[in-house]
């Protein structure tokens, strides 16, 4: 089983977010020993280009063309990011709320995988039709505020419904949500949202790991 950790946060060992989805990982590998980690930290790693001749590329596909010769080579890092996202079972998303949405890092990450031919493609009267059903993702997110169902602050979340819209829109019907959250309204609530986080990330794991091994 391979999992694809996707962390779209830079603050490393002090991140809120990563204090949840660590013991969410560490207790996937315990309940699923065979499972493969591969982490691909955002605001660290190299990533392709999403603009010049990767954009180029882009309209070749959606206009049904072969990629040109002399852009097939800038192409390949896209496709190595996309294949990366394809051989997951599982993608974990670890993101803090940034102006009620993802950080630019995530949003970077999406514009350069979801591409047509790959993660979706159009039918024949031209519906874009998901491929990526099948996999499972898992979204821990963190917030400052609170944005719970209910809460006066709930309209203002375009994270998890933003996160929803463009993975459900790849074909993933399999979406989990851990949102911590408010961890910056004094230290004792966000000690306490993130235990509470921590627990339903264990719980979590231990859900999903049945049907992952089998
Ligand atoms: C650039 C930036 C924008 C932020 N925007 C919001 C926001 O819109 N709403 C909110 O509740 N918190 C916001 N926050 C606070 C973070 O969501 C919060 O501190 C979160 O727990 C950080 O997670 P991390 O420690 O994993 O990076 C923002 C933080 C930063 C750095």
């Amino acid at each position: 089983m391979q999992v694809l950790h996707v962390i779209a946060t830079p603050r490393s060992a002090m991140s809120a977010t990563l204090r949840v989805s660590t013991p969410f990982l560490e207790q996937l590998q315990l309940a699923c020993p065979g499972a493969q980690v591969e982490t691909l930290d955002l605001f660290t790693a190299d990533m392709p280009t999403v603009a010049g001749q990767n954009i180029d590329s882009k309209y070749d596909i959606m206009r049904g063309r072969p990629i040109e010769p002399s852009r097939a080579a800038p192409w390949r890092s896209i496709e190595a990011l996309i294949g990366q996202f394809q051989r997951a079972d599982i993608c974990l998303i670890s993101s803090p709320m940034w102006n009620f949405s993802i950080p630019y890092a995530l949003k970077y990450y999406i514009d350069a995988i979801v591409q047509p031919g790959y993660l979706f493609a159009y039918d024949e009267t031209g519906v874009p039709v998901g491929r990526c059903g099948g996999k499972k993702l898992v979204c821990v997110t963190s917030r400052g505020g609170d944005y719970s169902a209910g809460s006066p602050m709930q309209v203002l979340d375009l994270q998890e419904p933003y996160l929803r819209t463009i993975f459900g829109f790849v074909g993933i019907t399999d979406m989990e949500f851990i949102n911590v959250q408010p961890t910056d309204l004094g230290p004792a609530r966000r000690e306490e949202a993130i235990g509470a986080g921590i627990v339903a990330a264990r719980q979590l794991a231990d859900r999903l790991a049945p049907a992952l091994q089998g």
